[in-house]
């Protein structure tokens, strides 16, 4: 379903002669329908700039994501927003929310970014039940936890019922019970499904539901693990 070749993105920093280096280095990356991959690595590997990229976010230097066979990057703007907002749910670094609409609100901003025909208010609930917070529907951002408003932004990432969710560091953040309690509910969704590419720490990476592919980034660059993934299993 979505496959990234060559993918590069080339930064610039320093003074006055300033130094360009690879934050991704040629990456390759597929993930098939219904599968679920993660990819760990370091702080600065380079994580979310592939994401971003993956997302139609950030402009590749050079390389293709195809999305079933059609490359995302020679789309127009509008396009890739729609492709964006409907075809994959994605849960970016960190917090998220807006702060000035409350949960619900925030649950259903996608709909309106995109599908905006059908009845969006009872999904929202009901993906907010599924992640177990349809009590919070009132609230605002700033009123929640760490871990329920991770929940807020997955069940937003859901709500247009996405092939493929994209999640970066989703429990970033969070202690080891609430952890569990979030790679419980990928499972489930994958069970659902729908396809999921984690950007995880180490821990998370090991309590990720079984059958999940692991890639390891250093550098930029994208190796594949399943050496550790079998022993750790
Ligand atoms: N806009 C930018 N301009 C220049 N350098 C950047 C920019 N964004 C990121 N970088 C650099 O690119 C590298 C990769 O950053 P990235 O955010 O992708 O890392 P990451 O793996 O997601 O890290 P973390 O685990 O801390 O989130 C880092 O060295 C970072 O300093
Ligand atoms: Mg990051």
């Amino acid at each position: 379903m979505l496959a990234a070749t060559g993918l590069t993105k080339e930064y610039r920093r320093g003074g006055g002669r300033r130094v360009a280096f690879n934050a991704v280095d040629g990456v390759d990356l597929t993930v098939a329908k219904g599968e679920i991959v993660s990819v760990v690595g370091r702080s600065g590997s380079g994580k979310s700039t592939l994401l971003n990229m993956l997302t139609g976010l950030l402009r590749p230097t050079a390389g293709a994501v195809l999305f079933d066979g059609q490359d995302i990057w020679g789309w127009r703007d509008a396009e890739i927003s729609r492709w964006r907002n409907t075809k994959i749910g994605y849960m970016p670094q960190g917090q998220s929310l807006l702060a000035n609409l409350n949960v619900l609100d925030n649950v259903r901003l996608p709909f309106f970014l995109a599908r905006r025909d059908g009845e969006i208010t009872a999904k929202a609930l009901a993906r907010l039940a599924q992640v177990g917070i349809a009590h919070l529907a009132a609230n605002f951002p700033a009123e929640l936890s760490g871990g329920e408003a991770r929940r807020v932004a997955l069940a937003r990432a859901l709500i247009n019922a996405p092939e493929l969710l994209i999640a970066d560091e989703p429990t970033g953040d969070l202690d080891l019970a609430t952890t569990n309690e979030i790679m419980k509910l990928f499972a489930q969704i994958v069970g659902d499904g729908t396809a999921v590419l984690l950007v995880t720490h180490e821990a998370e990476a090991v309590i990720s539901p079984t059958g999940a592919r692991i890639y390891e980034m250093t550098g930029g660059k994208l190796a594949g693990r399943d050496k550790k993934v079998m022993r750790t299993h």
